[in-house]
């Protein structure tokens, strides 16, 4: 196998975490600060036109993270539409990264990362493992409970615990 040399002093690491974010969980909070521990530069990337019925608009969902992360200088946010992978070469990013939570989910990650790479065999996709803490948080599960007037504040931050509480005001409790 050919060796290819080591990295350039001068390249600036730029990750691309792309999801549908609506909304953000705690579980891709703790991956994103993670992430910008390792990579100079983490995007988070709100994919466009995943769901047809979303709970969150794509600028709710951008505004709620870019709020989050207002103090991490490393974390900007986006959005992108049509492949992920041309959406990295415009940005000149070749990083993915995903979080695994459970088993369950590394057949569907295994899947889209080997058709990314051969769609650019030059973009990378490194996977992290969720905290243990947050491996049961989806935002499908943040969603459900909310809808049915459960607490979501372990699962998600205050600010998008606000927004959902606005969305489902008409199923509250109390
Ligand atoms: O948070 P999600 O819903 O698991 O994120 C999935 C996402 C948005 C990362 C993925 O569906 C995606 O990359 N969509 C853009 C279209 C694309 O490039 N698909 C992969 C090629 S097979």
């Amino acid at each position: 196998m050919k060796v290819i040399g080591s990295k350039p002093q001068s390249l600036h690491a730029v990750a691309v975490f792309p999801g549908s974010f609506d909304p953000v969980t705690v579980g891709h909070i703790d991956l994103i600060q993670r992430s910008a521990m390792v990579f100079d530069e983490v995007v988070v990337a709100v994919a466009c036109n995943q769901e047809k019925t979303p709970l969150f608009s794509v600028s709710e969902r951008i505004a709620m993270i870019s709020n989050i992360f207002t103090d991490n200088n490393r974390v900007k946010v986006e959005t992108f539409d049509g492949l992920l992978i041309d959406y990295l070469v415009n940005r000149g990013a070749k990083v993915i990264i995903r979080g695994l939570r459970a088993v369950s989910d590394f057949e569907y990650e295994f899947q889209m990362a080997l058709m990314n790479r051969k769609l650019a065999p030059g973009i990378e996709t490194f996977f992290m493992t969720s905290s243990a803490l947050y491996t049961y948080v989806s935002s499908r599960i943040v969603k459900e409970l909310a809808s049915l007037g459960g607490d979501v504040s372990d699962l998600v931050h205050p600010l998008v615990e606000k927004e959902i509480k606005i969305k489902y005001s008409k199923y509250a409790r109390n």
